[in-house]
């Protein structure tokens, strides 16, 4: 992969094209904790892929169950049809669940893939039992759901859906980051329960039985890592079901041990009726999402004939065989390998390790939750996001250390099998080049 030409014919997703093909980031092989650039160097992995890998690199297991699969059955029809893999799956997964109300897995092939099927199942939901007038979503500002249009429409971030049209039936409560009450919190900050009342203002606008659900991220990740502040997932919870809303967490990136337990849902102790996943689920290693939801909203599905479909709604490759023996292989390997108790242990020492660079110039808040944290940088004079996008490259190009940026915040998510001098050789790196830029 060496001429400018090989590089020019892939449209590359959010990303400076040119930038990029102006000075290329380029990985070519991965193990354990570490990417290898096309000429042999290591590079460190601070963002687990892109907050997916979170068995590390390469992991045999993972790998031999792949080809395995890949040899014995490349695909099976998954309309009318399926292959035992994929119920295995389904069960697998929900083995893992926040509670037993959790009875069924539909499967997808991304975050966003997801994120529009549960949101067409909370709308197909509440029609099915009757509450036809409940067909308004609800989101919050800040908030990625992934990019199908409906995932753009809940979201929360202005770029992602200029130039596109958008579900109408739609609104938002505030976001909950507040810089100036909780900046420098070590894990949830205090101030801000009350913003979950926000969606009383909602309920009021519209009414509550116009709101089939409300989607959140627990803790958002793409936009900044955004932590909840204490009680207001809780608050959330009450206000949906006192308002017979459903609740859909979204836990694309806080699935599968990210905060050192299953879900998300886990760590707080608030249950949604529907969850979304994906990345952290095969651990990256075949595309593959997943929305697990409760009985009784597959159930209200069940009233018609039983030869007649029961959800217009599906994917050529939902359980595809490839993914569904990665998921069940990676399961195995969280549980086998202890990965979610070890990022359960590591997190103190993570909290510790990245607030010591609290008073780094120009460091104005950093974050954390789990093994997730957030840097955030005052952005340069007029030019938000390119101080951010200066510590990235540098980060890439002279200290082999893999970051994600989100304007002018780094946002960092290792493997689950990151050790101590993992985080310390991330922090020391930060600390280095932070002040450079
Ligand atoms: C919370 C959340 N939802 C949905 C998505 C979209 O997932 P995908 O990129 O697999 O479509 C992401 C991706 O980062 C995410 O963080």
């Amino acid at each position: 992969m060496s001429s400018q030409a090989n590089l020019e014919h892939l449209w590359m997703p959010f990303s400076a094209n040119r930038g990029f093909k102006a000075e290329p980031r380029l990985m070519n092989e991965a193990k354990g904790m570490y990417f290898f650039k096309p000429d042999g160097t290591q590079v460190l992995d601070g963002t687990a892929g892109l907050w997916c890998c979170n068995a590390g690199h390469g992991h045999e297991k993972i790998v031999t169950a792949i080809q395995d699969q890949a040899a014995k059955l490349d695909f099976a029809p998954s309309f009318q049809m399926g292959h035992p893999l994929g119920f295995e799956a389904a069960e697998k997964l929900l083995s893992i669940a926040p509670s037993d109300a959790f009875q069924y897995v539909f499967f997808t092939n991304s975050g966003s893939e997801a994120v529009d099927t549960a949101l067409k199942i909370a709308l197909g939901y509440q029609q099915h039992r009757g509450k036809i007038d409940k067909t308004i979503l609800v989101g919050r500002d800040r908030a990625y759901h992934g990019v199908g249009f409906g995932g753009i429409s809940v979201g929360g971030l202005p770029l992602n859906k200029k130039h596109f049209s958008l579900l109408s039936n739609v609104d938002h409560i505030c976001a909950t980051h507040d810089l100036g009450k909780n900046a420098f919190s070590k894990g949830q900050p205090d101030f801000g329960e009350e913003l979950a009342d926000d969606l009383l203002r909602i309920i009021e606008k519209h009414g509550a039985d116009k709101i089939a659900a409300f989607i959140t991220e627990p803790l958002a990740g793409s936009t900044g890592v955004l932590i909840p502040p204490k009680g207001y997932l809780e608050r959330i919870r009450e206000i949906c079901t006192e308002h017979d809303i459903l609740l859909i967490f979204d836990e694309v990136i806080t699935g599968f041990g990210r905060l050192g337990t299953p879900f998300a849902a886990d760590y707080f102790g608030v249950e949604p009726d529907m969850i979304t996943c994906a990345k952290g689920l095969t651990s990256g290693t075949v595309p593959m999402g997943a929305v697990m939801v409760k009985q009784e909203i597959y159930s209200a599905f069940q009233d018609r004939d039983p030869k007649a479909i029961d959800l217009f709604h599906g994917y050529t490759y939902s359980a595809h065989p490839m993914a569904a023996a990665a998921l069940i292989a990676t399961l195995d390997v969280y549980r086998e390998d202890g990965l979610f108790e070890h990022a359960n242990e590591r997190s103190s020492y993570w909290e510790n390790a990245l607030h010591s660079l609290k008073g780094t110039d120009p460091i104005i808040d950093i974050r954390n939750l789990g093994l997730v944290a957030g840097i955030e940088m005052e952005p340069s004079d007029g030019k938000p996001g390119a101080r951010g996008y200066d510590v990235f490259t540098d980060a890439f190009h002279n200290h082999d250390l893999l970051l994600r940026i989100t304007g002018d915040t780094i946002a960092l998510s290792p493997p689950l099998i990151a050790e101590k001098e993992h985080i310390d050789q991330i922090v020391d790196i930060l600390r280095k080049i932070i002040p450079n830029h």
